[in-house]
């Protein structure tokens, strides 16, 4: 038999992306391909972009530089662009660099297959009429103990300063029936643990029995599914957190008591600029709310410093909200110009201005993520065993609260779900025992 032809995927971006790379691979692997972590021995790469900061789109380029002695060697070697950069500059990658011989968007990439057997260059960035995920393989491959579902993608909000809606498209939901149908799946090859995934996930309104569902009522029918024992969502727009929702953190012991819910800046002047459509105070009592349904429950966000302008004061408020609100994570980006968003029409605020802003506002953060950390020390949690750790007789997981937990458990197996009894904080993980 002929050795099987090999795949390399580097996904950029966010967890949307890991989800479609995933994907891909299968689509690739009903095509006889496997996948590879070593990109010298691929007869394929394939690079899944992200376009959401100036930064995340350079990468792409420069890679693509990287790839030109591999594709010089070996001149059968077939170079794939997908995702968001694929979406937005479509033929103009081509253009820009010809080694790639195919870019494909992420609404199309179930095609990525036919694209690949073409012997001419390829570009599809349509938004199709067909779902792709109708025309992808079940998943069969036996999993981990943790997985992504993409239940929700698009987004209509149009934040100023964002892309996705133009990359992405408008929001689209799946059908509930087609979730569950992958979500048992998934829980019947060994997964305990989905976080379902969308650029708007809380917006969610899949087509289900009775009409449109809501994510409450979606994460309610999945907390029955025997075996999937921890659900978790992600990303969610202040504006869609319903009463429902909002329950659901009080009263389903599977939702797990994390939730990133991004604010972006603490300034109303700002917010409104930025077209959030909500105000500091509205995020506030959402978080009060939440926090009275599950008060365990550790807050995420992001932040971007130097939208256009915003200016000591406006910076000051984002600082205000971070100190009263409090966060267990929070993922800061300096404000970069996206061409063809409404923001990028403005004068942006000075560099050194936003990078000196930056870097007080990370130092906040980190010292709010160590007094997390450090407050879980004494108390007991649930860890779910991912691998096992660098030292012998190590398990590393996640806690319910999704920080990384080393545990010393000799007798520990990936998959496992235990409960464990914090016992140090170190910079990125925290240490346990277990106690059953
Ligand atoms: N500049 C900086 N950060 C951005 N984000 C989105 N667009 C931009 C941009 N143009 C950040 C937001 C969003 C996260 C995924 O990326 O904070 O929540
Ligand atoms: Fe972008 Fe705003 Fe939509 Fe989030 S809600 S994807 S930041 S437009």
């Amino acid at each position: 038999m002929s050795e099987p032809k090999k795949l390399f995927i580097k996904t950029y971006g966010c967890q949307m992306n890991v989800y479609d790379s995933e994907r891909m691979a299968e689509a690739m692997g009903a095509e006889g391909y496997v996948t590879t972590d070593k990109v010298d021995e691929a007869d394929m790469v394939l690079l899944n972009t992200c376009h959401i900061r100036e930064k995340a789109s350079e990468k792409l380029y420069s890679d693509l530089g990287r790839l030109k002695p591999l594709k010089a060697e070996k001149p059968d070697l077939k170079i794939g662009v997908a995702g968001c950069v694929a979406q937005a500059e479509g033929a103009e990658i081509q253009r820009r660099m010809p080694l790639v011989d195919l870019v494909v968007g992420p609404q199309a990439y179930h095609r990525l297959p036919q694209l690949a057997k073409s012997g001419v260059p390829q570009v599809d960035t349509d938004f199709p009429e067909e779902d792709k995920f109708d025309h992808l393989p079940e998943r069969k491959a036996k999993r981990g103990p943790t997985a992504f579902l993409t239940v929700q993608e698009g987004c209509d909000k149009f934040c100023a300063f964002c892309v996705v809606p133009y990359t992405r498209g408008a929001e689209v939901s799946r059908p509930v029936d087609r979730i569950l149908r992958e979500a048992r799946d998934l829980v019947s090859r060994g997964v305990r643990e989905i976080t379902l995934l969308g650029q708007n996930v809380n917006a969610y309104h899949g087509e289900g029995s009775g009409g449109a569902w809501t994510l409450a009522r979606l994460i309610r029918t999945l907390a029955e599914i025997d075996g999937l024992d921890r659900i978790r969502y992600t990303t969610s727009h202040p504006n869609d957190m319903e009463d429902d929702l909002i329950a659901a953190h009080g009263d389903l012991p599977q939702l797990m008591p994390y939730l990133h819910l991004p604010v972006q800046s603490g300034s109303d002047r700002i917010l409104k600029a930025m077209n959030r459509k909500h105000t500091r105070d509205d995020y506030f009592h959402l978080v009060d709310r939440i926090k009275e349904a599950r008060p365990d429950l550790l807050l995420s966000s992001d932040f971007i410093v130097g939208f256009p302008g915003e200016s000591d004061k406006d910076f000051e408020d984002t600082m205000d909200l971070i100190r009263r609100v409090t966060y267990g994570a929070a993922f800061s980006f300096k404000y970069s110009a996206r061409p063809g968003t409404p923001a990028a029409e403005k004068a942006a605020v000075e560099a050194s201005v936003a990078d000196e802003r930056l870097q007080v506002l990370q130092a906040l953060v980190t010292e709010q993520q160590r007094a997390a950390q450090n407050g879980m020390v004494g108390r007991e949690v649930g860890v779910l065993y991912e691998k096992a750790g660098r030292l012998p007789g190590q398990m590393v997981g996640k806690s319910d609260h999704l920080h990384a937990v080393h545990v010393d458990d000799p007798a520990g197996v990936v998959g496992e779900l235990v409960r464990v009894r914090i016992t140090g904080a170190v910079t990125n993980s925290l240490s346990a025992i277990r106690i059953s």
